[in-house]
């Protein structure tokens, strides 16, 4: 079975053929360099370069996996969460080929395929699992039960991690996306050299909120700006991100134990990010819970995991209407 997975459900135009669980081509187009003068994703540039894209990324998609469209079996495509415009991109052009083609059709939740994402490598993690998905949209807790049965444990009541990363990364005037400057940042700074706020939430919580941090770090950088100190970019940066990772990672640990998970997965962006990779894999390690992240071109956005995840989707309830739409706000958290 080969088959077409197509991303776009933010600033990445992504397609993806898979045989089964293998990976036989993922190729990305990023916007990045479109939107980093903006500090953030501008939705009408990223849906215009979507609609640039789309036919240039599925055809070579397709050519690097030496296949033709004749030879697709299934067309996957993420239906949401995301920016309308951008998902309409993607899920559109989609339903066309699957429908001159006459191949079944599928559309996938986003942060279905960032949990799935994990078994596209090996080692394969064994269900049930607990999976962080934290990126630029997402911080949420997940019991993976299957391939298609996902119970949200916790999300963010404000920001997304990632979101927060690049907010801060923009107070900083670094430039979008954030998360990969701050974390290089930080590797010259001294995570303890000043204390800015975790928010616990109540002590049974596995909700995230993280738009607290992100106004302490905008109010510390005005007050040494009102003092005339010099900004230390590699504390601040190393401080924020601690601040970030402790929290994600306590978190998900009181989650494994309290619903008995022995086994622990990241997904998302923000999964990129070593100081978290290192941190939750040292506390897991610690209590003899199994660790498993994604290869870092597998937690950013990409359509293997959505071709992967519609695979799936279609084995277990089988194609999706053609009349369906997309939609910006999941069910699933
Ligand atoms: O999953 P993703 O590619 O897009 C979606 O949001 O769906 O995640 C992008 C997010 C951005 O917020 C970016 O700043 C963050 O992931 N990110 C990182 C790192 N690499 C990417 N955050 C922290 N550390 C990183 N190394």
């Amino acid at each position: 079975m080969l088959i077409l997975g197509i991303e776009s459900s933010c600033d990445d135009t992504c397609a993806a053929v898979l045989s089964k669980e293998r990976i036989l081509s993922n190729v990305l187009s990023s916007q990045h360099q479109i939107h980093s003068r903006y500090g953030g994703v501008v939705p009408e540039l990223a849906s215009r370069q979507h609609l640039q894209s789309i036919h240039l990324i599925v055809s070579s998609a397709l050519e690097k996996a030496a296949c033709t469209l004749d030879d697709i079996e299934l067309v996957a495509a993420t239906q949401g969460p995301g920016l309308i415009g951008s998902l309409l991109v993607g899920f559109s052009y989609a339903k066309s080929l699957a429908a001159v083609k006459n191949i079944p059709f599928v559309g996938v939740d986003h942060l279905a395929g960032h949990i799935l994402s994990i078994l596209l490598h090996e080692p394969k993690p064994a269900f049930p699992y607990l999976a962080l998905v934290v990126s630029g949209g997402t911080s949420s807790l997940y019991l993976a039960e299957n391939y298609t049965s996902f119970q949200c444990l916790g999300r963010t009541r404000d920001d997304a991690a990632g979101e927060a990363f690049d907010k801060v990364a923009k107070i900083l005037g670094f430039s979008y996306p954030g998360g990969p400057q701050i974390s290089r940042s930080a590797e010259d700074g001294n995570c303890e050299a000043i204390s800015f706020p975790r928010a616990w939430l109540a002590s049974d919580s596995l909700d995230f909120s993280f738009s607290g941090l992100k106004t302490a770090v905008a109010n510390y950088v005005q007050q040494e700006k009102e003092h005339r100190r010099k900004l230390h970019y590699g504390n601040i940066c190393a401080c924020f991100q601690e601040a970030v990772v402790e929290v994600l990672v306590k978190k998900t640990l009181y989650a494994a134990r309290q619903y008995g998970i022995q086994t622990v997965v990241l997904g998302g962006g923000v999964a990129a990010n070593f100081r978290l990779r290192s941190q939750m894999q040292k506390a897991c390690s610690a209590v003899g819970i199994d660790f498993y992240c994604p290869e870092l071109q597998l937690c950013t956005d990409n359509a293997a995991m959505i071709a992967l995840a519609g695979w799936h989707a279609y084995r277990e309830n089988g194609a999706t209407h053609l009349d369906q739409d997309v939609y910006s706000r999941s069910d699933l958290g």
